[in-house]
């Protein structure tokens, strides 16, 4: 993390609120009285998720909302709820998650996922929804500006079980235990040999926008996976770990200027420092989840202006039985081979 003026040495939990109240926009407008809000992981394609659709609502009519991935399988039920939300809120900005990639019955069941990829960009920019291939958006509200970046950049197979070397060994001690994620199954890389080398690409492309990007405009990075692997340490079946991200992203949150990471994926919704950042993760998850949890901290999660932990208490870890990555039984998309409980959103 570049340090800003007043940048705390260890973590502070307004450190958002450490830099100079601003009062106008560059172009000397007033600052909107708007919040940066956030979800993941809608999975409208179960109806009693989709049902809670209606409940994402603005503060205000300046607010955005950041989707980080995982709002559907199929391409026109993305399109049709991000079109939704871009008549509630001022600015929409997508990323992609994993369902989004996977082969189905719908229309486009003929793309691999990096087609079904473009195509949801497409789709999103007639929208005028921000996604990853686009300028980042810059959002000025009372604790801004900052610059909101969608980045996409998938998983490398680098968060390797403990005691393993290389992915080959870290796939065969998941399938040994039987904990292995549905994206194996339903993600057509093609062209690339493997998702990892379409990982490596991704994480690259991305890393040199970020490079460019100016220093002093602090960011907020929007990532279906943690670009961290800390989070996973919680995960209720570690095996999984190797699907939620890439040590090529370890040290973005330290060697840019990121303000806060929004991710989703793990479908354990909290808030954690690392490094003196805040990570947000901001999963609404499947039914069985937020029925046993609730929604003590509301369907959005408010990421700018921070409000503090008082208004955002940390909930603590899901209890050891908790299977907080599972996957409903009741699917009707799963593959042979695939373990219901076991894939990580
Ligand atoms: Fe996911
Ligand atoms: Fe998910």
């Amino acid at each position: 993390m570049l340090a800003h003026p007043a940048a705390p040495e260890v973590a502070c939990p307004r450190a958002s609120r450490c830099r100079d109240d601003r009062t106008e926009t560059n172009d000397g407008g007033a600052v909107p009285d708007g919040r940066l809000l956030a979800v993941s992981d809608l999975h409208v394609g179960i109806t009693e998720n989709r049902s809670t659709l209606d409940a994402l609502r603005p503060t205000g009519p300046d607010d955005w909302l950041i989707v980080a991935g995982d709002v559907a399988e199929r391409v026109r039920d993305v399109e049709a709820t991000l079109r939704f939300l871009t008549g509630r809120f001022a600015k929409v900005l997508w990323t992609p998650g994993n369902h989004e990639l996977w082969s189905t019955a719908d229309e486009q069941s003929e793309l691999a996922a990096p087609a079904r990829y473009r195509l949801l960009v497409e789709r999103c920019r007639a929208l005028g929804v921000a996604t990853p291939e686009d300028p980042y958006p810059v959002w000025y509200g009372p604790d801004g500006p900052y610059a909101v970046a969608p980045v996409f950049t998938l998983y490398d197979y680098s968060w390797r079980v403990p005691g393993v070397t290389d992915k080959q060994q870290s796939l065969a001690r998941a399938h040994e235990n039987g904990v292995v994620c549905t994206d194996e199954y339903r993600i057509d890389p093609a062209p690339h040999p493997a998702v990892d080398d379409w990982c490596r690409e991704r994480v690259a492309a991305t890393e040199r926008a970020l490079a460019a990007h100016d220093p002093g405009l602090p960011l907020v990075l929007a990532s279906h996976w943690p670009l961290d692997r800390r989070p996973t340490d919680v995960l209720r079946y570690p095996d999984f770990a190797q699907w939620c991200g890439t040590e090529l992203t370890a040290d973005w949150h330290r060697r840019f200027n990121v303000a806060a990471v929004v991710y989703g994926h793990l479908h354990i919704p909290r808030t954690t420092w690392y490094d003196g950042v805040r990570f947000e993760e901001v999963s609404l998850g499947y039914p069985r989840e937020w029925r046993r949890r609730g929604h003590p901290r509301g369907l959005l999660r408010q990421v700018l202006p921070y409000p503090g932990p008082a208004e955002q208490p940390v909930p603590p870890p899901p209890p050891a039985d908790a299977k907080p990555d599972a996957k409903p039984s009741s699917k009707p998309d799963a593959k042979p081979g695939s373990t219901s409980g076991a894939k990580p959103a």
